[in-house]
Formats: C-alpha cells, sequence, structure tokens
C-alpha cells in the first residue's frame, strides 16, 4: 500500500508518456516549446507496464490515468493502454488528451480496454482557440470528442481553463455546448505550474468568479446524494440535473486533504505530488537492474515523504522547477 504520513493513500497512478505535446497553450508553455527530454531518457513502453504492473499488482494501485505533454503523440499508446487494461485486479484506464488525433484513435484505444478521456477545450471560438494554443487546431478537437463518445468512452469529461479577458465570456457557451453533446464540462483553475513562470494570483479566473459567471445563466445546486471522495471537481447539478458541471478550485478550495494521487513522469521519476519538492528516481534504479520488490520499496517510500498540500499560499511557496507538461497533467 502506498500510504503517507498523513494516512492518505494513494491508489491512483498518473502516468506520463511524453514531455511533448503539439498544442502551445499559454497557460502551460511558450510558444516556441521547451527542449524536450531526449528519447535516450523517456521510459520504453516496457518500462512504462512493468512500473505500473508493479504499482497494481503489488501496492494497491486501481486507476491508471495516461496524460503527458500529449500522450496521443506517444506511438505506443494502444499498446500501453491493452497491456494496462489486461492487469488483474483490473484498474480502471483513462486518459487526459488535447484531442487532436483522437479522431482517429478512439475506437482502437476503446477496443485496447481504455474506459474513459478528458478532453481540454478551453474556447468555442476558433480564433481564440489560435491565439490561445498557437495552433489552428480547434476542429480536430472538436473532431476528437465525437469520436470519443462514439467510440463509448464516456462520461466524456471536457477541462476548460477560463482566463480573464480572454476566454472568460466563454463559460455559458462552452456549459450549453457541452450539455448539448452530453459531455461533462469541468472549469479549472490556473495553477502555477506553466513553464514561462507567469502565473500569477489576480489574473487567475477564482472558483467563486466561474460560479458567479454560470449562475447569471443557469442554477446550479450541490448533489447532496453525491460522494465527492478524493476527486479534484466538485460537481453541481445544472437546472435541477441530470447534467452537471464540475469547479476544480486546485488553488482556492483545494482537496490535498483527501488526495489519493501518485505520478510518474516520462522519464521515471516518482512524484507524490504535483508541486513536490523531490523526485525518486525509479528509471535508475530500474536500469540498473533492481527487481520488482525493490522498486516497490523505493515507490512506498517515495509516497511516505508527501507533504500535506501544495502550499501555494505560503510565503515561502516555490513552483516546481518543472512544468506541468513534464510533470503530467
Ligand atoms: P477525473 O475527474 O477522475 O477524470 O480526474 P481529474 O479531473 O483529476 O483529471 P484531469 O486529468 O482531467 O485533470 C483535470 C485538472 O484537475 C487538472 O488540470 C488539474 O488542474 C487538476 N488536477 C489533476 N490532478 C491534480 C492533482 O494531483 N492536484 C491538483 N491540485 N490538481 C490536480
Ligand atoms: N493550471 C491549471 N490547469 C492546467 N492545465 C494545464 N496547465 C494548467 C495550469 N497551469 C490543464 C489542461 C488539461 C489538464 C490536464 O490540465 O488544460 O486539461
Ligand atoms: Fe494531491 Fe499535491 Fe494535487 Fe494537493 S497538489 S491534490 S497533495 S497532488
Amino acid at each position: 500500500m502506498l500510504k503517507d504520513s498523513f494516512g492518505r493513500v494513494a491508489t491512483d497512478l498518473r502516468v506520463s508518456l511524453t514531455d511533448k505535446c503539439n498544442l502551445r497553450c499559454t497557460y502551460c508553455m511558450p510558444p516556441e516549446g521547451l527542449d524536450w527530454l531526449p528519447n535516450a531518457q523517456l521510459l520504453t513502453a516496457d518500462e512504462i507496464v512493468r512500473l505500473v504492473t508493479i504499482g497494481v499488482e503489488r501496492l494497491g494501485i486501481t486507476e491508471v490515468r495516461y496524460t503527458g505533454g500529449e500522450p496521443l503523440l506517444r506511438r505506443e499508446l494502444v499498446d500501453i493502454v491493452a497491456r494496462t487494461a489486461a492487469l488483474r485486479p483490473k484498474p480502471q484506464v483513462s486518459l487526459t488528451t488535447n484531442g487532436i488525433g483522437l479522431a482517429k484513435l478512439a475506437g482502437a484505444l476503446a477496443e485496447a480496454g481504455l474506459d474513459r478521456v478528458n478532453v481540454s477545450l478551453d474556447t468555442l471560438d476558433r480564433e481564440t482557440f489560435k491565439r490561445l494554443a498557437h495552433r489552428d487546431r480547434f476542429e480536430d478537437v472538436v473532431a476528437g470528442l465525437e469520436a470519443a463518445d462514439r467510440a463509448g468512452l464516456r462520461p466524456v469529461k471536457v477541462n476548460a481553463v477560463l482566463m480573464r479577458g480572454i476566454n472568460d465570456h466563454e463559460a455559458v457557451p462552452l456549459l450549453r455546448f457541452c450539455l448539448e453533446r452530453g459531455y461533462e464540462l469541468r472549469f479549472i483553475e490556473q495553477m502555477p505550474l506553466d513553464a514561462q513562470h507567469g502565473w500569477n494570483r489576480a489574473d487567475m479566473v477564482t472558483a467563486d468568479e466561474i460560479l458567479t459567471l454560470l449562475q447569471t445563466e443557469v442554477d446550479l445546486c450541490a448533489d447532496d446524494l453525491e460522494e465527492r471522495g478524493s476527486a479534484p471537481a466538485e460537481r453541481f447539478l445544472v437546472d435541477g440535473g441530470p447534467a452537471r458541471v464540475g469547479v476544480i478550485g486546485s488553488v482556492t478550495r483545494p482537496f490535498c486533504g483527501a488526495c489519493d494521487r501518485v505520478r510518474l513522469t516520462a522519464d521515471g521519476q516518482i512524484r507524490n505530488c504535483l508541486f513536490a519538492r523531490e523526485e525518486s528516481d525509479l528509471k535508475a534504479a530500474l536500469r540498473a537492474g533492481a527487481g520488482d520488490e525493490e522498486l516497490a520499496e523505493r515507490w512506498i517510500a517515495a509516497v511516505r515523504g508527501k507533504r500535506a498540500g501544495h502550499g501555494i499560499d505560503d510565503p515561502s511557496f516555490l513552483q516546481p522547477s518543472r512544468p506541468m507538461s513534464a510533470i503530467g497533467g
């Protein structure tokens, strides 16, 4: 079991398959991109599956989420998903993606055993998309969403980061778009995880502001029957339900106390928190010939040292040196 010193148990493993991305969202990385990890430093598909297997078979991992960078850029993705879904006890297998390329791959991924997808979409306007992501790929994302839905990768969740003066007037249109199609929309507070270190608290559209924006047009109420558990999203019934909308208030409404996550980076480091200051190098151990038992022990030790929370409000807060694209979204 992966238990930290506060008694939280990590059961949700988030695995970054690559730090590369084919978009350049302003809240994530600069238009020119970043110095990507050299291929030799990336875990191979076999290494990824070996570590995931240790997590599932020995350490109590019940959910495996593949992320990036952009995980669809990893050629072996379908194979990795198939080998993950074949593990016993079978973990839930999910994907967080920008949706580009999903139109082509959704069917194969569903067949390989992928359960569901979360797709990022911050705007419904092609020009705003270009400005925000520095690529003209709006239609590809919409096609990816439709293909995921057709392939049964449900619930299809949509993640939107609102930015003041850029897309905050789109909160309600984004919600209508998702409601019409049966996608579950979640609005995310922007976190200090961008490569440029340009995050500024005053610019962040807060959960309270998001709810106020939505409530000008729809009625929101909490679902008293729902257990939130460790979910980052607070969910609200829209106009009495059954449709829902979520708000992920990572900064102003932190959910660290219930956190059940642990991360494996594309270069084989265990991170016990998005905002961890240290990583534990499983890749080096693995490549030096460590057995499963030793890898499991190192992983357990890495989780034990997890801090209470992200500490964004602490005066001593330090933004992680690696951006979200390298850590895994
Ligand atoms: P599901 O609802 O189970 O699909 O998971 P999720 O919402 O965690 O998945 P997703 O990968 O779509 O992440 C959405 C957003 O949640 C991210 O942009 C983050 O803002 C936030 N998030 C995900 N994991 C963490 C985490 O470990 N810590 C914090 N603070 N935020 C996280
Ligand atoms: N703050 C909040 N969310 C972010 N994402 C990427 N960078 C940030 C950030 N700095 C979102 C993406 C994606 C999810 C994995 O994280 O939009 O939906
Ligand atoms: Fe968990 Fe760290 Fe995210 Fe908080 S910031 S929810 S502790 S991973």
